[in-house]
């Protein structure tokens, strides 16, 4: 089952046991028995209490495998922790679609986050404005020296810009510490230079700092996804003409571009949980880029190439970090970065980017096509033959049947589990 060479290809995944999924994922990504092992295992309990405050114990998500991807010329298996049916699926046939035309390529930009000071009680903003840009070098001297080994490594603060702003309390200066924070997501570095540069800022302006915290809006620190999807694999020019005319409503109408960025953020959180990230700052992040031109929109495009294949991208902001926080204290986070095989946080945002794409194009594929509860039917009648009391082989033998039947419901699933009692 496992290819000699290390391909992401893997046909018939979901219908292997879950020790040979183990198996092919350890073979892949060089886990040792310990990896394996952990698999079953549970955060344990003393760095749960190190992590938040008030602890009772640990609540579990599924950890599931999207597999069939490719990335800028490499294989990523990729792991993805949720609750929804048909995600993992979905991902998974995307990345086999867009395969055919050389899978993903990516682009990221720097990795740098914005800190924002508020300052107010200002008389002359104009003015205050310029002597903080006077300022500059001396302002990012004192950022510096908060994180001397960010900047050992090549990052720490790197400019300094101005906004003055209207409010219905006058006007203010907001100044924006431009940070970079290499492989880190970079709250703690940036919210303690933050914190640093207030009293300095109300030295320099005479004004008062009140906010000193990381922008979540992360637009300084983009990741780009295209990919390219063979309109034969999808069904022909009439798939390919019915997906243009689904996705072009996100396009234009808030209601559905919730929706659909929704769908997006079904593969993306996933990752970002898995890898010990924060899906708020993702998703928050998204969110307001996805409003940036004052109508909120869709984060992908897509349209149709002259040889009348699919071609879809993204761009989204993807603060995310392979050092630091929950992805180092976390050993299923430890162990999922280990799977993926990335290094750095630029490869963990191009992998991100590139699974958002693909949950979407799923998730329009089958919108346009067959829609999507016929995907969610077939665990979801797992779950109705196990109410109904199935227990081992009755499990997927009572499921089939409900599916067949197109009845996947709870007094169906009792009767019919009844007869094939009966029978056996
Ligand atoms: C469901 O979790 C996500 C979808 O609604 C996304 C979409 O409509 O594009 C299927």
């Amino acid at each position: 089952m496992c290819p000699s060479k290390k391909t992401s290809v893997v046909s018939g995944f979901y219908k292997l046991p879950i020790e040979k999924r183990r198996e092919f994922v350890a073979q892949f990504a060089n886990l040792n028995e310990d990896d394996v092992k952990s698999f079953s295992s549970c955060l344990d309990l003393a760095t749960a209490d190190r992590m938040i405050e008030n602890v009772l114990g640990t609540f579990e998500v599924p950890l599931g495998l999207a597999v069939n991807f490719l990335i800028n010329n490499k294989d990523y298996i990729i792991p993805m922790a949720t609750e929804e049916s048909s995600v993992v699926a979905a991902a998974s046939n995307a990345a086999k679609i867009a395969r055919v035309k050389g899978g993903f390529s990516t682009t990221c930009s720097e990795p740098l986050m914005i800190g924002q000071l508020q300052l107010l009680h200002i008389k002359d903003v104009a003015a205050a404005a310029q002597k903080i840009m006077q300022h500059k070098k001396q302002l990012l001297t004192v950022a510096n020296a908060q994180d001397k080994i960010l900047v050992d490594f090549g990052g720490g603060a790197k400019d300094i810009e101005v906004r003055i702003l209207e409010s219905p309390l006058g006007h203010m200066i907001v100044t924006h510490l431009i940070v970079d924070v290499r492989d880190a997501m970079g709250a703690n570095a940036v919210n303690t230079m933050c914190e640093a540069l207030a009293p300095v800022l109300e030295e320099i302006t005479g004004g008062i700092v009140r906010l000193k915290i990381l922008s979540n809006l992360a637009d300084k620190r983009l990741v780009k996804a295209t990919a390219i999807f063979d309109k034969e694999k999808m069904g022909g020019d009439q798939v390919v003409d019915a997906f243009l005319e689904s996705y072009v409503l996100a396009s234009i109408d808030p209601y559905r571009a919730a929706t659909h960025n929704k769908g997006i953020m079904n593969g993306i959180d996933a990752l970002i949980i898995a890898t010990g990230n924060d899906f708020r700052a993702i998703e928050a992040g998204a969110h307001a880029y996805a409003a940036r031109n004052g109508q909120y929109t869709s984060l992908t495009q897509y349209h149709k190439n002259k040889d009348g294949d699919l071609v879809g991208k993204i761009e989204l902001p993807m603060a995310v970090g392979v050092v630091g926080g929950a992805a180092n204290m976390h050993p299923k986070a430890k162990l999922c970065r280990k799977i993926l095989g990335v290094k750095t946080a630029r490869e963990l945002a191009e992998v991100v980017a590139s699974l958002g794409l693909a949950q979407n194009f799923a998730a329009l594929f089958a919108l346009s096509t067959v829609g999507i509860q016929k995907g969610h039917m077939s665990l979801h009648a797992k779950n109705i033959a196990v109410m109904a009391g199935a227990q081992g082989d009755e499990i997927e033998k009572l499921a089939d049947f409900l599916v067949h039947d197109g009845k996947v419901k709870l007094d169906y699933a009792k009767e019919l589990l009844e007869k094939i009692r009966k029978k056996s």
